[in-house]
């Protein structure tokens, strides 16, 4: 039931003011009608500063951070009372007790859902801001264990969902700009679905604090691993999220809709170039890629090197490592060259995995360079060799080459 908008933000006021039992509160969103807020999200947090407790305001607009910590006490009513007064479309506060969502509707007036939390997802107080800032995916989380997850994993998948969230402000944006419908994601060759629970959970919780939705879809070819995490979706509660059998190829996660996010994490040797080029098909604004074994360059390495072999690709355990090298470094140019702002980083530190370099691409739809252009040419030609990825994308790659 819809209530005056001025009696509903006053029942924020006392939980934003209270440092024991805050855990963090999240104000994000526009008013239909009204100007757009100078921030386009805020996020407070009590913290522990050396002068005593804060109420810590971090206010992002686009690649802009800005922070301001008032002592509890007046400075800070002073603070929420300013953020009370600015025209943000939703407000989502989580106490130690509760979850409260404030969305202010197209009439103006205030939707207001209160939901009990459960004690383990909530660390109140101060202690939570240094906790949170270590992890974004709680490692503790009783999910990993069912779903089988061992140390290693659970940094992994922490690691990649710290990379998927810079980028997370921007999606939920473009999809509230785009009629504010729901943003998708698909994890492919997802396996175990440790990833694919895991970046639902973080992202789906933006998502809801900015007032819109999030779909996920994990896809495997394998039958029963996609049934485990059918079930286990379910057990966990987590709406929104769901599971395909099907290979990368052919996968339609969301029917004649595109996915705002490709993941992919290990899929195996040619099923990360399937990601890839499924994602540059797609148009898929967002697309993060950890590889897995690189077996089609090196092949291709092998039979095309002349005897005796250069000293790069002379000894075996070189050419692998060659191989997983030149893979990726193709892989990348060819994002670069189809239209995406593409690095390579270490996700992870090796410790925790050997695969730990990850493709991070972001489509700016930017045209390739004729020096780029030279680049690919000049690698695949020197070492005799077609990516998978060029080789699923034929068309398109024929196309940027030639000019066409
Ligand atoms: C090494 S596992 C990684 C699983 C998960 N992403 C993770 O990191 O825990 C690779 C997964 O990709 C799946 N896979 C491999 N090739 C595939 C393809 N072409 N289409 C769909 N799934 C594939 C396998 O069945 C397997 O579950």
């Amino acid at each position: 039931m819809p209530h005056p908008l001025t009696t509903a933000l006053e029942e924020l006021r006392p939980l934003l003011l209270d440092g024991e039992h805050l855990v963090r509160a999240v104000a994000a969103g526009r008013r239909r009608g009204q100007e757009p807020p100078a921030h386009e999200r805020v996020e407070l947090r009590p913290v522990a500063l050396r002068g005593g407790p804060h109420l810590q305001a971090v206010a992002r607009s686009g690649p802009r951070v800005s922070t301001r910590n008032a002592a509890l006490g007046p400075d800070a009513e002073r603070l929420v009372e300013e953020l009370l007064a600015v025209p943000f479309g939703n407000w989502h506060v989580e106490t130690a007790a509760e979850v409260v969502q404030l969305r202010v509707t197209k009439r103006g007036e205030a939707q207001l859902h209160r939901a009990a939390t459960s004690k383990r997802d909530v660390q109140a107080g101060p202690a939570a801001h240094d906790r949170s800032k270590q992890r974004l995916v709680d490692p503790a989380d009783p999910l990993f264990t069912a779903l089988g997850a061992g140390a290693d994993k659970r940094r992994q998948v922490d690691a990649f969902v710290r990379l998927l969230a810079p980028l997370a402000d921007r999606l939920l944006a473009d999809a509230a700009q785009d009629g504010g419908r729901e943003v998708r994601m698909t994890d492919l060759g997802c396996g175990n679905a440790y990833l694919t629970f895991a970046a639902h959970r973080w992202l789906g919780g933006r998502a809801g604090e900015a007032g819109t939705a999030l779909r996920t879809v994990g896809v495997d070819v394998r039958d029963d691993v996609v049934a485990r995490s059918r079930a286990l979706a379910v057990q966990a509660q987590l709406p929104g999220l769901d599971f395909a059998t099907g290979t990368i190829a052919s996968a339609a996660p969301f029917g004649d809709a595109a996915p705002d996010v490709v993941l992919a994490l290990h899929a195996c040797d040619t099923a990360t170039d399937e990601a890839l080029a499924r994602a540059v098909r797609w148009g898929t604004p967002v697309v993060l890629a950890a590889p897995c074994c690189h077996h089609d360059v090196q092949r291709q390495l092998q039979a095309a090197t002349a005897s005796p072999a250069p000293p790069l690709v002379r000894h075996p355990i070189l050419r692998e490592r060659f191989a997983d090298v030149l893979t990726d470094a193709l892989r990348a140019l060819l994002l670069r060259l189809l239209g995406y702002r593409t690095d390579v980083v270490e996700f992870v530190d090796s410790r925790h995995t050997p695969r730990n370099a990850l493709l991070r691409a972001v489509r700016t739809g930017a045209a390739p360079t004729p020096e780029l252009v030279a680049e690919y040419r000049g690698l695949t030609a020197a070492w005799g060799v077609e990516p998978a990825l060029a080789r699923m994308l034929r068309a398109e790659v024929d196309a940027v080459l030639t000019g066409g």
